[in-house]
């Protein structure tokens, strides 16, 4: 049988590129995300795969869903927490509304699924969490919501990595530098170029370039890592 992992933001760019290389790699995907029929389009492609609608930010949609997976799909061996919005404003012009909303997606959103899947990992004694934070947890003008919120996830990570060591359990983050997906496209061209311009390796991420550092963290050649952040960038952060 195929191990089941869970991507949330899954219908789309990284958290796509991530499932399609997870699929190919022998999981069960269970894809989650808003919209139901973009999640039914991305699903159609990937053998064995699952999809869910789910907001992340819901903490007792997250419980209904994660319980769904665990009964009807099997066992929750992989959860990638994936999904994430940019509302992007310089501090003095950020509303209470960005500031909460990219918060509750991007921060509360990851501890609302692993509130719901690491029970059960606890009880196997084993499972691989990977969290995808950001470039920007460094500090980014004009995502001080974003940049906070991707900054928790590094410490949400590491809280749980030494949480769950001793129970087999491992929990990383991933940092994406510049990926190409809708949420990048929707830069103005020359914030796009002046991203570009920052990347030593001279060209822009894929989906699937994080997708395979997933696939690394969720296979057992990573056993022995954990609480680590991992730059997915092109030496963009060096
Ligand atoms: P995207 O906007 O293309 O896709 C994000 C997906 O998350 C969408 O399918 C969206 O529907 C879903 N989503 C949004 N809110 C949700 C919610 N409340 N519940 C469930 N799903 C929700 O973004 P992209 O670029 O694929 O980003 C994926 C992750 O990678 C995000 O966490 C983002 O912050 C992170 N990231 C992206 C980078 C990039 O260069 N594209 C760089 C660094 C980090």
């Amino acid at each position: 049988m195929r191990s089941v992992a869970m991507v949330t933001g899954a219908q789309r760019g990284i958290g796509f590129g991530i499932s399609q290389v997870l699929a190919h790699r022998g999981f069960s995907v269970v894809l989650c995300d808003l919209d139901k029929s973009a999640l039914e389009e991305a699903g159609q492609t990937l053998p064995d795969s699952h999809t869910e609608v789910l907001d992340v930010a819901d903490f007792a949609a997250v419980q209904v869903v994660v319980e769904r997976i665990e009964k009807t799909w099997g066992p929750i061996a992989v959860l990638v927490n994936n999904a994430g919005i940019n509302r992007d404003h310089m501090i003095h012009k950020m509303n209470e509304e960005d500031w909460d909303a990219v918060v509750a997606v991007n921060l509360k959103g990851q501890f609302n699924c692993m509130r719901q899947v690491i029970p059960y990992m606890r009880a196997r004694q084993a499972g691989r969490i990977i969290n995808i934070s950001s470039a920007s947890w460094l500090g980014n003008v004009g995502q001080a919501n974003y940049a906070a919120a991707k900054a928790g996830v590094i410490g949400l990570t590491k809280t749980a990595a030494r949480e769950l060591a001793r129970l087999h359990i491992t929990v990383n983050a991933i940092c994406p530098g510049f990926i190409d997906t809708p949420m990048t496209r929707r830069m103005p061209p020359d914030a796009f170029e002046a991203m570009m311009e920052k990347i030593p390796m001279g060209r822009i991420g894929t989906p699937e370039d994080v997708g395979r550092v997933v696939a690394f963290l969720a296979s057992e050649d990573a056993a022995y890592v954990t609480g680590e952040v991992i730059n997915v960038g092109g030496g963009m952060v060096l």
